[in-house]
């Protein structure tokens, strides 16, 4: 039988990364950051010139990148893009504008779906993204659906920036958001919609920690 799941799905600064990977630690567990995968994407796409509309030749690259997310050694903690360290610039605005571009299309998503799966290893996987519990792994015994007003979620995002030494603009932040927000929900394909069996958690006023204990406490009965 399958290794179990836990699907943490949201909009862009609800906290999911934050919850899973930790609950991943907790646990022991793998860790998928599939927003991750697109935005690699959309950084292949980006230094091979290609545009939103060449479908064909997106699907190409989304099935020859070589990601790597290594969890132990030197390089623990990294996203590689055939072997490079790419990590602060997968997270700029702008590539992840372009991945939600990107992200619309059926192609480009069927393209990644069998590449997210892999990472389904005992002793089990947290998931994180927009359609882990939709789509990607519909089957998972337990699901969470974060979400947080679009303010709180623009001013983590702006936090998270600062904290890396990145300037960015709250009000610029906001409008970003807000487009990715309707550009991710209202698409045909997987649009951003909690699974039915989700558990819906708002983490507007609630602490980090509080939402990990809360996923812990569920994963602990569940899995
Ligand atoms: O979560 P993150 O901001 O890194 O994701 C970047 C973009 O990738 C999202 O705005 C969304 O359009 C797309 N994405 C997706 N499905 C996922 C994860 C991310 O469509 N499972």
């Amino acid at each position: 039988t399958a290794a179990p799941v836990v699907t943490i799905d949201g909009p862009g600064g609800a906290g999911k990364g934050t919850v899973a990977q930790a609950v991943a630690a907790r646990l022991g567990w793998h860790f998928l950051d599939s927003g991750a995968i697109y935005r690699l994407l959309a950084l292949s796409a980006q230094r091979a010139g290609l545009d939103a509309g060449q479908v064909e030749s997106l699907v190409s690259v989304a099935q020859a990148m070589k990601i790597e997310f290594p969890a132990t050694g030197a390089q623990a903690g990294q996203v590689l893009l055939d072997g490079e360290d790419v990590s602060e610039a997968i997270r700029s605005e702008d590539c992840g504008q372009f991945a939600s571009e990107l992200a619309t299309q059926g192609l480009i998503r069927h393209a990644l779906l069998e590449r997210q799966r892999q990472f389904r290893q005992p002793p089990g996987l947290v998931a994180d993204g927009r359609d882990m519990g939709t789509v990607v792994f519909a089957d998972a015994p337990l699901k969470f659906f974060l979400t947080a007003s679009v303010e709180e979620r623009a001013r983590r995002r702006h936090k998270q920036l600062m904290q890396k030494g990145i300037s960015a603009n709250l009000a610029d932040l906001l409008e970003e958001l807000k487009a990715r927000d309707a550009r991710d929900s209202k698409r045909t394909v997987a649009p951003l919609v909690p699974a039915e069996d989700a558990t819906i958690v708002d983490t507007t006023d609630l602490s980090a920690d509080a939402v990990i204990e809360k996923v812990l406490k569920a994963a602990t009965g569940c899995v």
